[in-house]
């Protein structure tokens, strides 16, 4: 007898297995799934060399019921946005993608199907940010006023696009670097606001500046957002715009180039020029 449950058991896991292993097979999962995310636009991707398939992208955080974003319903591509979805943006969500074939029927178990997961993502904490945009204004000889312009977020409220300051608030702060021209040691300060004053700069000496947004709150490896472009002071209180000092001499020395070549081009020419006139005017004599 007890053999007889022995073997009944043995056949009922076999035949799940089968039927597991079967599924596996027959129906490919969503391979490489992960975020990608800048500025609060937050997409989920994945891979696929299957066609004929369609996927469901389920997501949550505390609460253990699953939630689905309607757009992404067995649907036939590998991206799934869900910007809108990750509310409140300070949790971690876990999400899951099924596979099913095109022809099942709606009424099937989809639980039947395989499911890919991927790492958790706490849009809050881990967004990308993408690099801000500034202007520097001269003061004084020995001071400048960085004025940085929040960067947009992918996020709308009540038919406003936020800025990244509306989400992170005081959380948002910024990493100003800065150094004299010629020097090779930079300096860092942090601002708490989006406008910050540069102070006890050596008058009449260049300075570049970049910046980036700086969110001490989050892990050390998504605090700081990408560098800004470098803008340049003159000595003389003028600012250069986008381009960095380097480029500045470099554009410079090009033309020096340009300048000495088609002088000494002219120059070779008249030379060659009053040899044949005086050749020419000798000869007859
Ligand atoms: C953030 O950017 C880094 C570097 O470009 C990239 O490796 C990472 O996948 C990005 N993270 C997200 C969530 O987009
Ligand atoms: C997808 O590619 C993997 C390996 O790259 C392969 O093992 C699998 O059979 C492919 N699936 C289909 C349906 O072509
Ligand atoms: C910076 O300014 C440029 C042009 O003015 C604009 O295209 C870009 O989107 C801005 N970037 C940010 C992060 O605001
Ligand atoms: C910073 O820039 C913005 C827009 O470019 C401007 O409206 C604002 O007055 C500037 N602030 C300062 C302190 O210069
Ligand atoms: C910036 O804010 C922090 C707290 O968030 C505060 O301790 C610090 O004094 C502030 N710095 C300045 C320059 O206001």
């Amino acid at each position: 007898m007890a053999s007889l449950k022995t073997v009944l058991y043995l056949g009922v896991w076999l035949s799940a297995w089968i039927i597991t292993t079967a599924d596996e097979n027959f129906v490919p999962k969503a391979e490489n799934v992960r975020w990608v995310s800048l500025d609060f636009k937050t997409i989920l991707v994945w891979t696929t060399n299957a066609s004929d398939y369609k996927y469901t992208v389920s997501y949550h955080s505390e609460d253990p019921e699953w939630s689905q974003n309607p757009d992404c319903i067995r649907m036939s591509h590998s991206e799934c946005d869900l910007t809108d979805h990750l509310r409140p943006l300070d949790r971690t969500y876990t999400v899951q993608i099924k596979t099913e074939p095109a022809t099942v029927d709606y009424d099937d178990d989809l639980e039947d199907f395989p499911h890919s997961a991927c790492p958790p993502f706490n849009p809050y904490r881990e967004t990308n940010i993408s690099a801000v945009n500034f202007t520097v204004e001269v003061v004084d000889e020995s001071r400048v006023i960085v004025n940085i312009t929040d960067p947009l977020s992918g996020i709308h409220e009540l038919g406003k696009q936020l800025s990244l300051r509306d989400v992170f608030k005081k959380d948002l702060k910024y990493k100003i670097s800065y150094y004299m021209s010629g020097s090779t040691g930079k300096r860092d300060i942090i601002s708490n606001s989006s406008t910050a004053e540069v102070s006890k700069l050596n008058a009449g000496q260049s300075y570049c500046f970049m910046v980036a947004a700086f969110i001490p709150s989050r892990p050390k490896s998504s605090q700081q957002g990408a560098w800004s472009i470098q803008w340049c002071t003159l000595g003389d209180g003028n600012v250069l715009q986008g381009l960095s000092l380097a480029a500045w001499v470099g554009a410079v020395f090009i033309l020096l180039t340009v300048l000495v070549i088609i002088v000494t081009v002219i120059v070779l020419c008249c030379k060659c020029c009053r040899q044949k006139n005086t050749s020419q005017s000798s000869a007859p004599v």
